[in-house]
């Protein structure tokens, strides 16, 4: 980046101004630099959402959220969801380049030796209640990783910070997956190091002992595809609190931990389960127009779960994708005629010709079609968010790797603006009112 541009900024009624550089990237906005302000002029800025607040800089995911365009280290989403795969893309994601075929195999072999548990962590899974959320499972055993492993929680050491990536990538989908086979009190199925990184976690999600798991190439091509589009997305919520959690120099384990509960959220990754309910809430074609009308009624807080998104004022290139996968998957699937696939595209052409929903350019996010495509594929709609998490995960370690190599890397600690009482003395109890 280089910054030629300033601009300077002076505070009405006093002698004090400072010259902000005007920072450009590669895409994107220009930013302006303001790590001086307070220093030269005693004032904080205020972002509260931070929508026009940078955090940092990077090099993995880039978003134009007008035009609808999703770049992983400069590919489109839609060449990476057409010609790669998910461990390709976990490799360009982490190293920043497309892998060669030695590099890609050596990438494979370390990702699939790292997918089994340790067998305490079985014992885990036995203090949950079996109706527990998989999302409170995978808060509670990712962050007990960091239990397990002592030989790779100094975060200073590259080496250590590269087995730890292997590890998390490795063993997410397993933890999911037994979060799974413990709910619906099914035995637990080990990884299989012989099948691909999504046709294993289909295997150790679907299949039981007492017969062999016939593998549907559709379905496993559809679940890598899902991975893909769901492995970065910027600064979003929940990388975002990856990245402070790791910025105190937390172990990476606790720091994906962190970002698995930011995720949950209905706002944020729980919204494709939400958008099941809120399907199954409306129930027909015809409930859609009361529907929309309470979602525009000020006083309602309904919400169209799947629609809007912070970044992205165009339809999410991926939510494209996602949908026509959707048809793929129905018509390998048989299913004719899905009812919540017509609602659902239904509901999005309505609300596309609505006044409301186009002043303020919500258009349909990631979630509002992953959910149909993941009930089709035999997940139950509590599982959605947990998959969201696995596919996450390599964003997650790929952005706190990007920091903790940073030179510059420090404590994230905002400030704010303080609105509360003065100073004032304390009141005994015999003297209140
Ligand atoms: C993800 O950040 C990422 O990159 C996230 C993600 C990723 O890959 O990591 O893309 C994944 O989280 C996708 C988003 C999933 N969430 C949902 O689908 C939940 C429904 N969407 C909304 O809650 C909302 O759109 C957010 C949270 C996604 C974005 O919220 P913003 O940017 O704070 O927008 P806003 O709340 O300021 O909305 C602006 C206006 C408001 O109306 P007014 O006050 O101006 O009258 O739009 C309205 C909002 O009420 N609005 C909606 C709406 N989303 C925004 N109205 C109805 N339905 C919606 N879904």
């Amino acid at each position: 980046m280089s910054g030629k541009r300033s601009v300077t900024v002076t505070l009405d009624g006093s002698n004090k101004s400072t010259s902000l550089p005007l920072m450009s990237g590669t895409l994107g906005p220009d930013v302006f630099d303001i790590r001086k302000i307070y220093n030269d002029l005693g004032v904080f800025t205020f972002d509260p959402g931070y929508g026009s607040t940078a955090s940092c800089d990077s090099r993995i995911t880039f978003i134009d959220g007008d035009e609808g365009i999703l770049l992983y280290r400069g590919y489109p989403i839609e060449q990476l969801a057409e010609q790669s795969n998910f461990l390709e893309v976990c490799y360009l994601l982490l190293n920043g380049e497309l892998p060669n075929a030695a590099e890609a195999k050596e990438f494979e072999l370390g990702v699939m030796r790292h997918t089994m548990l340790h067998e305490q962590l079985r014992t885990f899974y036995n203090g949950f209640r079996r109706d527990a959320h998989p999302m409170a499972v995978m808060c509670g055993v990712v962050g007990a990783l960091s239990a397990f492993y002592h030989d790779s929680l100094d975060v200073h050491d590259p080496e250590s910070r590269r087995i730890s990536a292997f590890r998390l990538i490795a063993k997410v989908p397993t933890i999911a997956a037994w979060a799974h086979k413990y709910a619906v009190g099914q035995p637990f199925i080990y990884p299989r190091n012989d099948l691909s990184y999504a046709e294993n976690f289909l295997h150790m999600f679907h299949a039981v002992p007492a017969e062999d798991y016939k593998m549907n190439p559709v379905l496993a091509k559809a679940m890598d595809l899902i991975m893909i589009l769901h492995a970065d997305h910027e600064q979003n919520a929940s990388t975002s609190t990856v990245r402070l959690a790791g910025s105190t120099g937390a172990n990476p384990f606790a720091c994906i931990a962190a970002g698995i509960a930011s995720l949950w959220g209905p706002s944020h990754g729980g919204a494709n389960e939400a958008v099941l309910k809120m399907l199954a809430d409306i129930g027909h074609v015809k409930n859609v127009p009361a529907f929309l009308e309470d979602v525009k009624d000020r006083n309602n807080h309904a919400k169209l779960m799947g629609f809007g998104h912070r970044v992205y004022k165009n339809y999410d290139p991926r939510a494209k994708i996602i949908q026509k996968a959707c048809h793929d998957v129905l018509n390998e699937l048989g299913i004719k005629d899905d009812p919540l696939l017509d609602l659902a595209m239904e509901l999005e052409k309505i609300a596309l010709n609505d006044k409301y929903f186009v002043d303020r350019k919500l258009y349909p996010n990631v979630d509002f079609y992953s959910g149909i495509i993941l009930k089709a594929m035999g997940f139950p709609t509590s599982m959605f968010t947990a998959l969201f998490a696995v596919s996450r995960t390599v964003g997650w370690v790929s952005q706190w790797k990007e920091m903790m190599e940073d030179p510059q890397q420090r404590i994230g600690r905002p400030r704010q603006i303080y609105i509360g009482a003065p100073r004032r003395d304390y009141v005994p109890a015999s003297k209140r009112g």
